[in-house]
């Protein structure tokens, strides 16, 4: 199945192209998974081989802005600089696009900002496909549900299927080999007590990129055939923490959750390795900051950077311990 069949689905083979508005604006916020999304059972439609569940960061992520124009190509600006139509990045984009203009009726001014580096194992692509996909919405007045968008966002990026809500959000794996399954959802939790604090190691892209990453992973890992497992346990286990408001648990599972993770990839052959020497050394600091009670754990992405995870009341000792971590809100933490 390709993912134009999806979107045909979707739109019962009449996808809108007269836009409603002069211009099309949403704003997405970036999510981190606590439970990791790590390998496709479909790599077209980006199905995952498990489910995953994320904290979303409403501060941190992608605002665009889609006007449509008359010249037959369309500009994207990022950040207020114009990328060269030949980038990966956009050529990312105009492919994703096309999926909605099968007679290529319409051509867009695509202007973006985002306030996270981009492609760092920050969650940027969750945040862009997702402000994307709530921009042609509004544009061309879809009407769809965050459901269906959620569906249309995975097409660009699994984690994008996550970043339509606020809070905690589970996506669904799904058996269905359409994906129409496959979805995200929010849980009605939440924990104002609870932060997360990016520690940024490296702002630059990185070298493989999670999408390829997680594939030769999938291919060549022989741990991988246990990752599965480990996540139906985890998710159960975060769910139930999230349910107690048990941040031990919490913790401690996420963390075990990314290592697992980043296990597999370094099992890999060749093998990735996304630590940098830098990242190594936070962690033990963490370790032995937690073997001294401090409550702090991490979890790491398809980069060097960790995110940081503790309760409102340590904030002024986490924050002694890494000045130069940023505490992003999460629930007006
Ligand atoms: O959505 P992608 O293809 O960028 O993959 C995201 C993978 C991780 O960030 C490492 C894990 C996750 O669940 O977000």
């Amino acid at each position: 199945m390709k993912k134009s069949d999806v979107v045909n689905t979707i739109f019962h083979n009449d996808i809108p192209h007269i836009p409603q508005r002069e211009k099309g604006l949403a704003f997405a916020p970036t999510n981190i998974a606590l439970c990791k999304y790590w390998g496709k059972r479909d790599t077209e439609l980006h199905l995952p081989v498990t489910s995953s569940l994320s904290i979303a960061l409403p501060d941190k992520g992608t605002m665009t802005t889609l006007r449509l124009h008359d010249q037959p190509i369309d500009h994207v600006v990022v950040n207020d600089q114009a990328l060269s139509p030949e980038s990966a990045f956009v050529k990312r984009l105009v492919e994703f696009l096309d999926l909605f203009r099968p007679e290529k009726k319409w051509y867009v001014q695509i202007d973006i900002h985002i306030n996270i580096p981009i492609a760092a194992g920050l969650a940027s692509s969750a945040s862009g496909f997702a402000s994307l996909v709530l921009a042609l919405n509004n544009l061309f007045g879809w009407e769809l549900s965050h459901h269906y968008l959620s569906i249309l966002a995975r097409l660009g990026s699994g984690s994008a299927a996550r970043s339509f809500w606020l809070g905690f959000v589970e996506w669904h794996a799904g058996v269905q080999p359409d994906g129409m399954d496959s979805y995200a959802e929010p849980l009605d939790i939440e924990w104002p007590q609870l932060c997360v604090g990016l520690l940024t190691i490296d702002a630059s892209e990185k070298i493989i990129s999670s999408r390829e990453a997680m594939q030769h992973t999938v291919n060549s890992s022989v741990l991988y055939g246990n990752w599965p497992k480990k996540v139906i346990q985890d998710l159960a286990i975060i769910k139930q923490a999230l349910k107690v408001k048990n941040f031990p648990l919490l913790g401690g599972t996420a963390e075990s959750n990314a290592l697992t993770m980043h296990a597999t990839m370094l099992s890999s052959w060749p093998p990735i390795c996304y630590f940098l020497p830098e990242t190594i050394a936070a962690m033990h600091r963490i370790w032995a900051l937690r073997r001294d009670k401090l409550e702090l754990y991490f979890t790491e992405d398809a980069g060097p950077n960790l995110k940081l995870l503790f309760l409102k009341e340590d904030f002024d000792h986490v924050s002694a311990q890494f000045p130069r971590m940023e505490k992003v809100s999460v629930f007006d933490s």
